[in-house]
């Protein structure tokens, strides 16, 4: 058995190394999977695969060309996936449905804490010895309504720990959500969510019905302020829209931990060159904007998790037993 595993930084790779069976050919590449660097599958049985490698019909026909048997995803989105291409080539595509939704729901709420009492703010102030609160005015999350779009493991999540702050919690989700009612979490129309939300948390997946779900106009069916916070996948928002919405004034707050155009940014070091993104750029000016890199799953917990699935995936295949965590198109 020979696994090509493609995005795999240190920290991946020493969990993985840790994790896979030894008696596998285990082989670990850095860059992200695209047209120059697929040569790396060569002879592989299985590639391991992370939220911005490329997957798309061509990248996978010249895998399933080279023998490849399955590609396993070490996330839970697969969006960067042609799933049709991947069922008409006999490639089988796994994932590893909930690494920690703990991890993620905490980071939302990390940015929503951070954002409006300005933390990122105030670590630099006090270091440079500037303790004047000006521009430091918070408020309470007590008695405020926050708005979650997709119920879902990580939504339910977010939406209990935020009952917890005597928030109310009003969910959207196209399914009907009984676990909700037993949290408390009230399930409402989206147009209500963007009516009375003054915090709002986006934990649905990628989809045509998804992408650019905030846009100029569902933004402007918001309280004027709201707190947009983003933690699912970039295209849910339209950047554009962002910026427009900040400079009026009508997104009060914006978290994004997922940037529509993270692929060419996010897990690299590019302090040392020019971003050629200008909307990206605009967006960090904005002192009401905190970014952060695609990290919202990143705790020691989720990686061993990740390892752990995306083995048992691989040998489910090994042993010809049902694939149970398989996504089809
Ligand atoms: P989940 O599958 O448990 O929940 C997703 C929910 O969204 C489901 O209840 C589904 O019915 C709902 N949904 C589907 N279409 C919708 C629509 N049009 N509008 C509103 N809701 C809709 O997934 P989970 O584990 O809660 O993850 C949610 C998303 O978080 C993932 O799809 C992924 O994109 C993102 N994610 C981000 C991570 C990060 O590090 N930033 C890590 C893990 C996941």
């Amino acid at each position: 058995m020979k696994v090509v595993s493609f995005s795999c930084k240190i920290y991946d790779r020493q969990q993985l190394c840790k994790t896979l069976p030894a008696d596998w050919q285990s082989e670990y590449v850095e860059p992200v999977l695209d047209k120059h660097t697929v040569v790396y599958a060569q002879e592989a049985d299985v590639i391991t695969a992370f939220v911005n490698d490329q997957l798309d019909a061509s990248i996978l026909e010249t895998l399933a060309g080279y023998g490849v048997k399955m590609v396993a995803l070490r996330c839970a989105g697969f969006n960067n996936v042609d799933l049709e291409a991947a069922q008409k080539l006999g490639v089988a595509v796994t994932r590893v449905p909930a690494y920690s939704p703990y991890a993620v729901a905490e980071h939302s709420i990390g940015l929503m804490l951070a954002l409006n009492r300005k933390l990122y703010k105030a670590y630099n102030r006090v270091r440079e010895g500037n303790f004047a609160l000006n521009g430091m005015l918070g408020f309470d999350f007590h008695s405020k309504t926050v708005g979650i779009i997709g119920a879902g493991k990580i939504g339910r999540l977010v939406g209990e720990r935020m009952k917890a702050f005597g928030c109310d919690v009003l969910v959207y989700d196209p399914y009907l959500c009984e676990a909700c009612d037993e949290l408390g979490l009230k399930q409402v129309e989206l147009d209500e969510i963007y009516a009375q939300a003054d915090v709002i948390s986006l934990h649905c997946p990628l989809t045509p019905e998804t992408n650019h779900l905030i846009n100029n106009d569902s933004i402007a069916k918001m309280k004027k302020g709201v707190m947009l916070i983003n933690t699912g996948r970039g295209a849910l928002m339209e950047p554009e829209s962002l910026v427009e919405n900040l400079k009026s004034g009508q997104i009060g707050y914006l978290g994004m931990d997922v940037y529509e155009k993270e692929g060419a940014l996010f897990f690299e070091d590019h302090s040392c060159e020019i971003i050629q993104d200008d909307i990206f750029e605009r967006l960090l000016t904005f002192p009401n904007v905190l970014v952060t890199g695609h990290q919202a799953y990143f705790t020691q917990e989720a990686l061993r998790h990740i390892a752990e699935t995306t083995r048992d995936n691989i040998q489910a295949l090994m042993d010809d037993k049902e694939l149970v965590n398989v996504v089809r198109g």
